[in-house]
């Protein structure tokens, strides 16, 4: 370190007060001198918009290695006045985990480090620490029984931190809810560097932490999951289909089924404008991926009695593991090992996401306005995610996430491009923007409801300021519905001077400010 790197004297300094001594300091502390700062803070950056020359550095990024330096790097952020940034596996689509607004001093708490998981076959559940990935989660389960599994997200890179606390979904949604509706317990530090579980934090704080996002109330050391049971034999299926396939009639149909279906059936359908197979005309090209908790025989005859629409042929679907479905979802070549799953490694370009809740199908003339507008703009293509099932049995107020029973499907919005630079990416951003325009009248309104793990700043932000309630609750009652003002309460009473906040954070209630 160069001499009067005052920020790393004062931080370091801080730490050997609060238990960590220098030399242990030295492990974990990177400031800009150090030459290992940018490959840390840059490994974990899962989206290139926050990886340019012009994105705002943090001042430090700390490493805890064990659960025990947490507390002091808490309480030393506080007393420096800096900025906490809270990173598990760095996913948060708009980068909050890793940036802060320009200006503004933060230090990253990067939890890498923390990812031991403790697998219990015979109680069926598991300690994960937030840093651990849902790909290394997968793997220690299948390591132990091929009979269990976790209903978590698809992409195996995820961080358990964010992912976690912001809800969590993936293709066993239908049968099992989300992640957030298996989790039992957690290890939790507060602002005043107390590590708390669900006993002494108190029921409020515990329901908080499930769904209401981390980052607003403290750092999430590690999560108790309850496994679930899957099948030895589960079916999966991939099949596209186009314009010359009667595709809207098809979509109008699955639109009818999807959340009514068989609850061990998940059906995923992207929409992606492509050139299409007739004289290079634009079309919009649907993709049903099928993930099936059963064998292929059983999946035949549900898709023969309730979607023979899609036309389904049994060469179609393949039989396979679970933990082998986990690696197709994931886009793994066939026969690739599950070891797979544990590489931190993840290719990542340029991205924006954005969410809608679909209460009512949509007509058969308004999905052809619709893929009219993606083939006009162009880039956005969608993923529509269907519920029912056991996200219908599970009240709204159960955990803070409320999109439970009424929702027929969620949209994710997604636009991926290469090309570096401000105008190309606000021609990408905008086009995605647009398409979330025209599509007001298709989707839930009052509130017009998002998903809080497919951040999106463009639905609001606060600048924690006096105003901060009523920024807060413009997102807010979108991600939360009718469980944001609970949220308020409970961050109020924990955290009342708002150490722990972003761009989306929760808000305290405004005469505690
Ligand atoms: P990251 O570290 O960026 O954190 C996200 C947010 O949580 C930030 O606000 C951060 O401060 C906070 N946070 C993180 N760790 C914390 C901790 N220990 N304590 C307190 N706060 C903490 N979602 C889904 O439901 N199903 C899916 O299948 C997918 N698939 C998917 C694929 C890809 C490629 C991406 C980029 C994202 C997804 N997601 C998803 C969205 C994902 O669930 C969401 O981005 C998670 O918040 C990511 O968690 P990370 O820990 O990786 O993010």
């Amino acid at each position: 370190y160069a001499a009067n790197d005052t920020n790393y004297d004062n931080f370091v300094n801080c730490l050997s007060e609060n238990g960590i001594s220098k030399i242990q300091a030295s492990q974990i502390v990177y400031t800009p001198n150090n030459s290992k700062f940018t490959s840390v803070l840059n490994t974990y950056v899962k989206n290139l918009r926050f990886n340019t020359s012009t994105t705002p550095k943090p001042a430090i990024i700390v490493t805890p290695l064990v659960e025990s330096h947490v507390p002091a790097i808490v309480l030393c952020t506080k007393k420096l006045g800096l900025l906490l940034k809270i990173r598990s596996g760095g996913h948060d689509y708009e980068g909050l985990s890793y940036v802060a607004e320009d200006g503004l001093k933060f230090i990253i708490l990067d939890l890498f480090n923390l990812r031991t998981i403790d697998v219990d076959i015979e109680d069926e559940t598991a300690w994960v620490q937030s840093g651990a990935m849902l790909g290394e989660l997968y793997y220690r389960i299948w390591e132990k029984s091929r009979v269990h599994g976790f209903p978590g997200g698809v992409c195996p890179t995820v961080g358990v931190g964010g992912h976690f606390s912001g809800g969590g979904y993936g293709n066993m949604l239908r049968r099992h809810g989300l992640t957030v509706d298996h989790i039992v317990d957690a290890r939790f530090v507060d602002v005043q560097g107390r590590i708390l579980d669900r006993k002494s934090m108190g029921e409020d704080l515990f329901w908080a932490i499930r769904g209401g996002g981390g980052a607003s109330f403290g750092v999430v050391l590690a999560y108790k999951i309850n496994l679930v049971r899957v099948p030895e034999v589960t079916t999966i299926f991939r099949v596209e289909r186009f314009p010359e396939d009667n595709s809207t009639d098809v979509l109008y149909s699955w639109q009818q089924i999807a959340d009514k279906i068989d609850h061990d059936l998940f059906m995923r359908v992207l929409l992606q404008p492509v050139t299409g197979k007739v004289k290079g005309v634009k079309v919009v090209r649907l993709t049903f991926i099928g993930m099936f908790l059963g064998d292929g025989n059983r999946l035949m005859s549900v898709m023969d009695s309730e979607f023979p629409e899609l036309k389904l042929k049994k060469s179609d679907v393949r039989e396979m593991s679970w933990i082998d479905s986990v690696l197709y979802w994931a886009n793994f070549a066939n026969n690739t090992a599950p070891e797979a799953l544990l590489s931190r490694f993840s290719s990542v370009n340029f991205l924006k996401r954005k969410s809608d809740y679909v209460q009512t199908p949509i007509s058969k003339d308004g999905l052809e306005r619709i893929f009219k507008k993606m083939v006009e703009l162009g880039k956005p293509g969608f993923a529509w995610n269907p519920y029912g099932g056991r996200m219908s049995e599970i009240s709204s107020t159960e955990t803070p996430f409320p999109h439970r029973a009424g929702n027929i499907f969620k949209m994710q919005y997604s636009v991926n491009w290469n090309e570096e630079g401000s105008a190309a990416e606000t021609d990408y951003i905008d086009q995605g923007r647009k398409l979330f325009s025209y599509m007001t009248p298709f989707v839930s309104k009052n509130p017009r409801s998002a998903y809080l793990n497919y951040r999106d700043i463009d639905i609001g932000t606060t600048d924690y300021g006096k105003n901060s309630y009523d920024e807060g609750k413009v997102f807010g009652v979108k991600y939360f519905n009718n469980n944001f003002d609970r949220l308020v309460q409970i961050k109020t009473k924990v955290d009342p001077g708002n150490f722990f906040r972003n761009e989306q954070s929760i808000p305290t209630l405004p005469f505690l400010e």
